[in-house]
């Protein structure tokens, strides 16, 4: 890419970083040239054209990102339009509904997918194509390691379900029917009719679960194109903005506008009150902390509540509300509601779409107060992510107000434990189970190391006996993490988790808990005493993991508090390569 030397660089003579593949009149540079011309590449796609590299996590096993092939063509387009030679590599891809034991386990290695691959290869820029929950966090923190001129595409959600006359959104109304199957108020067979009605279109999940708040949050960062979080998969106008994305990497590449520079402290305030005025997902916080580690910027939990804590939640979208991603859309989208918080906004902050943030929102407009509230009258008074702490908690936790029932925001109860997800499975719905409606529910060794990946479970199942009763929430407690479609008054992210030693590890059946999230306050009342007691017969968790990915990922993961990332990936490494092997 252009840098500001006036002397230029013999490698570089474009000014390029893929010069010192493709300008080079040696061997080398006939080996990297001729291989490439094998796909049809004409000679003067190698005069110095920034290369955007297309890096698409698409597969028929991740089916959000299906019709990602078909995507990548429009930003070819655009690459080419704007004097660019595109190239579209793959990346492993993660898919949320398919893979065991859970995505969260391969976000890392995904990550260092992408950042191998655009490191190890000519390219100038990049345009990341994503769209199921951990795609688009673990291209971003591949990305950012390398910090190339980038921005990312997201997939976008799929259209709204809809069955016998009424919507239908992705998860959030799995939950529901598991729910009513459990108490007899559904059939088998209706359940199972309601599958194909619930995914009509390609495309992620239509509600403001992972994926949508990941698309929506990464435009408010600044590193996507205005309306990539909304605009629906199958509408023509998300090929319009792949086709400008693919126009814009290359003049990214030009102006050197790289990730860095737009993701500072500030970008990732202005996320965390988007976030909290979208009702986003619990699972943005562990990306972004993971995100900001990358490029070395200060920003943790701890920013979570700062930031987002006077922001309502402005958007009536499941699983905090009632309408789904295209209904947002068509409501105004991520500007309309950035417009609408802007007073809270560092509006001056550079984007991938080369104007500031406040430039980008300034004709936003909102055409369905149904769907985006104003700021003086929210859709709900809370948005944002509390963070907790406490005896129980010393490295924090997380709830989610606006997911949450209020009566339960404050509450002291006991707790009924399960010692992880198997324990849980087997005994939640056994009518000997002694609970009701006022326990809590702790659920242990299912966090980044115990399950290991951190599995989607923190939103426990309400045993049967209680569902009958019309008993609907509860509080519940973990080490574990929610999907973004869940909803409850559930305690997340607990840190240390309980495989790591944390105190969560200590809980018994019979404790008594105190929860307040007005205080931001999770203590267990147990006098500490007995807790040293308890920690003193504690055995050391053990992995079953002996060997591969799992074992480097066990040795290596951080805590919830610290992005779930590896201790090792923490940081960049840039996008200089100097050895050829040739
Ligand atoms: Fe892929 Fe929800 S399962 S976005």
């Amino acid at each position: 890419m252009a840098d500001d030397k006036t002397t230029p660089d013999p490698k570089r003579p474009n000014g390029l970083r893929s010069d010192e593949w493709f300008a080079r009149q040696d061997s080398y540079g006939f080996i990297y040239r001729s291989w490439m011309k094998n796909q049809g590449h004409a000679a003067r796609m190698f005069d110095g054209k920034p290369v955007i590299g297309i890096c698409n996590t698409w597969s028929e096993f991740t089916p959000c990102n299906g019709h990602l092939r078909a995507l990548a063509e429009h930003v070819r387009r655009g690459v080419y339009e704007a004097g660019g030679f595109p190239l579209e590599f793959p990346v492993t891809s993660l898919s949320e509904p398919l893979m065991r034991p859970t995505t969260m386990l391969f976000r890392n290695l995904a990550s260092m997918d992408v950042e191998a691959s655009i490191r190890s290869q000519p390219m100038d820029g990049v345009v990341l194509l994503a769209g199921c929950d951990k795609t688009t966090p673990a291209c971003l923190m591949g990305a950012a390691s390398v910090d190339l001129p980038t921005l990312l595409v997201s997939g976008g959600p799929m259209l709204s379900g809809r069955y016998e006359g009424r919507t239908l959104g992705s998860g959030t109304d799995v939950i529901r029917f598991k729910d009513a199957v459990a108490a007899g108020t559904m059939t088998m067979e209706a359940f199972m009719a309601a599958e194909a009605a619930m995914s009509r279109s390609a495309g992620s999940c239509m509600t403001m679960g992972t994926a949508s708040t990941m698309a929506s949050l990464y435009e408010g960062l600044g590193v996507a194109l205005p309306q990539n979080g909304a605009i629906p998969a199958v509408d023509a106008r998300r090929q319009a903005l792949a086709f400008e994305a693919g126009r814009r990497a290359v003049q990214m590449v030009h102006e050197n506008l790289r990730l860095s520079q737009v993701l500072s402290k500030p970008a990732f305030a202005n996320a965390v009150r988007l976030n909290a005025a979208l009702g986003g997902s619990t699972n943005a916080v562990l990306h972004l902390i993971a995100l900001a580690g990358r490029l070395g910027v200060d920003f943790g939990l701890d920013d979570w509540d700062r930031y987002g804590r006077e922001i309502p939640c402005l958007v009536n979208l499941m699983p905090s509300g009632k309408y789904l991603m295209e209904d947002f859309y068509y409501a105004g989208g991520v500007p309309a509601v950035l417009r609408e918080i802007a007073s809270f906004l560092d509006l001056d902050q550079p984007t991938v779409a080369g104007t500031t943030i406040g430039q980008g929102i300034a004709d936003a407009q909102v055409f369905d107060r149904n769907v985006i509230f104003e700021l003086g009258k929210p859709f709900k008074p809370q948005g944002g992510i509390a963070v907790l702490r406490g005896n129980l908690a010393p490295g924090g936790a997380v709830i989610k107000p606006s997911a949450a029932t209020p009566a339960l925001m404050q509450h002291r109860g006991q707790a009924v434990t399960f010692s992880d997800a198997d324990d849980l499975k087997k005994r939640i719905h056994d009518p000997g189970l002694q609970v009701d409606a006022n326990s809590i529910l702790v659920l242990k060794n299912c966090g980044p190391r115990g399950y290991p990946g951190m599995a989607e479970i923190g939103n426990l199942p309400i045993p049967a006996k209680l569902l009958q009763l019309g008993v609907t929430d509860m509080v519940r407690i973990s080490d574990a993490r929610m999907s973004g479609t869940a909803f409850g008054t559930v305690v997340l992210h607990v840190a240390p988790e309980a495989a790591a030693g944390g105190p969560l590890a200590l809980v018994e059946t019979g404790d008594w808990i105190e929860l307040d999230v007005e205080a931001r306050r999770l203590h267990l009342d147990v006098p500490d005493d007995e807790l040293a007691r308890r920690r003193a017969a504690l055995a050391a968790f053990q992995s079953p993991h002996t060997r591969g990915w799992e074992k480097l990922y066990f040795d290596h993961v951080l805590q919830a508090d610290q992005g779930v990332d590896l201790d090792f990936l923490v940081g960049g490494s840039g996008d200089y390569v100097p050895r050829e092997s040739h």
